[in-house]
Order: structure tokens, then sequence, then C-alpha cells
């Protein structure tokens, strides 16, 4: 049985994270999103709320598995079994950051694959960052995350711009 891996922040899951899910789901027999827990950027949603966020947008995906994990990729890839990752990228400019990140872990292990998935091109602009930007101003979410996380998503920031 072949296993990906999914990495990343998802802080918060936006259509394009969901969208590189789905063509994963189809590649391989079995998927895990890995959702880091101690990311050096302060995350806006906890570990928690990242996992049951993308739980619930994946519950359709029967062969996709949501999972946090705390250190090295390397590690978490050892400790599951999967030597591939997949990584989407969005444009050129993700490219060296990724290049380095995938150079780093086969460094660390040198069975590990990294396959990179090109974004789909309506999401190509698309980042956790701006949909936080956007949700910060009141801004107009739809299209951008998944409809049933939109509630969750502005609640967290309604706050902030009072
Ligand atoms: O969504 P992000 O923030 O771009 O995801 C980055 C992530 C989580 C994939 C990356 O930071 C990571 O793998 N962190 C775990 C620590 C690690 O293994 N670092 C060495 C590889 S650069």
């Amino acid at each position: 049985m072949r296993t990906a891996v999914y990495p990343g922040s998802f802080d918060p899951c936006t259509n394009g994270h969901l969208d590189v899910i789905k063509r994963a789901s189809r590649l391989f027999d079995r998927v895990v999103v890995a959702v880091l827990v101690n990311s050096s950027k302060q995350p806006a949603f906890s570990v928690e709320e990242r996992v049951n966020m993308l739980n619930a947008v994946t519950d359709d995906m029967k062969n996709v598995e949501v999972r946090a994990f705390n250190g090295l990729l390397a590690d978490f890839m050892k400790n599951i079994n999967s030597s591939i990752i997949i990584k989407g990228i969005r444009a050129v400019s993700d490219f060296e950051y990724e290049f380095q990140m995938a150079l780093t872990n086969r460094t660390l292990n040198s069975e590990l694959e990294t396959l990179f998935l090109h974004t789909s091109q309506d999401y190509m602009f698309l980042s956790s960052s701006i949909v936080k930007e956007i949700a910060k101003y009141g801004g107009c979410l739809d299209g951008l995350v998944p409809d049933g996380l939109i509630p969750v998503i502005k609640s967290r920031f309604e706050r902030s711009d009072k």
C-alpha cells in the first residue's frame, strides 16, 4: 500500500490545500495530512482546531487521514512508514524554499522523495496568510476556503478589527 504524506501548517486549510489533498488521494492508496504542531510562526488556530477543520473537509475521502506532528518531518515519515512527501507549488517563487526543504529532508533520510503537485490555476494566488488577512478585515471568503469552514474562520477574527 502506497502512503503519501502532505505536511503543512494549514492555518487555516484553504481550497488550494483541499485541491492538493483531493488530487493526492486519487494518486495514492492512503494520504496522511500532517499538521505541524510547533511552527515558528504563532498560529491563529490551535493544532486541534486545524486538525478538526481538515477532518471536516476530508470526511468524504476515505483514504485520507489527518495527524498532528511535532519535530522533524523526516522522523514523522519514519514513524508512519512512508517515504513520499507531497507538496503543492503555486509559482516559481515557492520553488526555491520547497527545493531547500526537499533536499534537507533527503539529507536527513535518503529514502525520502518529495513530489510537487502544481496548484490548480484558480488557487495560484491563494495562501493561508491571504485568507487571514481578508478575514481580519471582514472580507468575503467565498471560494477561498471550504464553505463549511467560513463561520469558524470568520469568528476567530471577528473582534480583531473592532
Ligand atoms: O504550510 P507550511 O508552513 O509551508 O509547512 C511547512 C512544513 C510544516 C512542511 C515544514 O515547516 C516542516 O516540515 N516542518 C517540520 C520541521 C522539519 O522537518 N524541518 C526540516 C525540513 S526543512
